[in-house]
């Protein structure tokens, strides 16, 4: 007879890797669960009610919001702020941090960064899209948590995961202690351990990226393109081109299989396009976690400072040594970007260091 292990009997188990743990994150992470099987219900059903469509109003980035968008970040605010472990919310969907000053939640000590719909725009042709979180715990001791406690780094995060909803919905999160995933079992209304200690391939043969915008990309990243595309019998290549448009399926697509996701700075986004506080980080630590890597295309993801909520960022994620031959290339042809890299972390060092020198 095959064992089921549901996410809340994982979730209790794995506390015991921390010593100290109370009991929160995991309730924090089962809160997340549920209102994830909410989103994946409307899913589900977007095609047969009224829910699809634009509902004429736009979020903090000018982007049309879809309706089911508005929905998904309805059920995670409402789980978060009923679950009483969350002190402050950041959402694609709101130009500002949702401080939590409920009665249950006086005492709570995370912070959550969500991207409550992921790849919206696939809502209307019935393809794969997600949700993506991360986690993090206050820094300020006592007292109301501020905004600092929102830009903390990637690599201050907690846990973060994802949640495709795809032809089964998946739940993959790590805490830092490896990846797993669990596949939705509708009959029984869990996500079910499918997916125990997931790693990524080191190489990969899948590259996805939005090749529309070849003429817009760097130097670098046009000569990556051509060398997935070159025929080389000894390392697999021509790669094969993958790109849904949802970046957490393109994502667990590859995680699963081996493969690098890009999505670069062009010439009209010349900071990228992806979010970095509930997009990249989160990714980065889960494929960090599985063994992968994501940089900006020259420095590490999880250690870039966080000055907003809406930050965006270049972003290189995958098998390792896909992205290390990316990078290697972006020194090579587009080592201006490098330059703009360092002195954009230089001044936010500088100003961490007048914030202190102000205290
Ligand atoms: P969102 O739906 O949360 O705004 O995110 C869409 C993102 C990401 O999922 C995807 O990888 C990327 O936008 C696709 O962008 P392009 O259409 O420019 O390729
Ligand atoms: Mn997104
Ligand atoms: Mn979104």
């Amino acid at each position: 007879m095959s064992v089921v292990k549901t996410l809340g009997q994982f979730i209790i188990e794995k506390q015991k890797d921390f010593p100290y743990a109370k009991g929160e994150l995991s309730r924090l992470l089962r809160d997340i669960g549920i209102a994830s099987k909410i989103v994946n219900r409307e899913v589900n059903k977007a095609g047969l009610v009224d829910i699809l469509g634009e509902i004429g109003t736009t979020n903090t980035h000018g982007e049309s919001q879809k309706k089911l968008d508005v929905f998904a970040n309805e059920q995670f605010i409402s789980a978060l702020t009923c679950g009483g472990e969350c002190c402050i919310i950041v959402s694609e969907e709101n130009d500002d941090a949702i401080y939590i000053e409920s009665e249950v939640s006086q005492n709570a000590k995370y912070i959550v960064a969500i991207d409550p719909l992921d790849g919206s725009s696939n809502i209307d042709v019935n393809v794969g899209v997600g949700t993506i979180f991360s986690i993090y715990r206050r820094k300020s001791l006592d007292g109301k948590a501020t905004l600092q406690d929102a830009l903390q780094k990637g690599v201050d995060q907690v846990a973060a995961g994802y949640v495709v909803y795809g032809s089964s919905a998946m739940l993959v999160y790590t805490t830092g202690k490896g990846v797993n995933g669990f596949t939705l079992d509708p009959s029984i209304g869990e996500f079910c351990l499918s997916h125990p200690d997931m790693t990524i391939p080191k190489d990969g043969y899948i590259y996805s990226i939005n090749e529309g915008n070849y003429g817009h990309f760097p130097q670098g990243v046009k000569k990556y393109i051509k060398y997935c595309q070159v025929m080389d019998e000894e390392t697999h290549r021509p790669y094969s081109s993958r790109y849904i448009g949802s970046m957490v399926a393109d994502l667990h697509r590859n995680m699963i299989k081996g493969g690098i996701f890009i999505y670069p700075t062009t010439a009209s986004a010349p900071n990228g396009k992806l979010r970095l506080v509930y997009e990249c980080n989160p990714m980065a630590f889960i494929i960090e976690q599985a063994g992968g890597r994501a940089t900006d295309g020259f420095e590490r993801i999880l250690d870039k400072e966080v000055t907003s909520l809406h930050q965006r960022s270049a972003i290189f994620l995958g098998s390792e040594n896909m992205v290390l031959k990316a990078e290697e290339l972006m020194k090579e042809h587009s080592p201006e970007i490098g330059r703009v890299i360092d002195i954009q972390s230089a001044s936010s060092l500088d100003s961490d260091a007048s914030k202190v020198g102000n205290l």
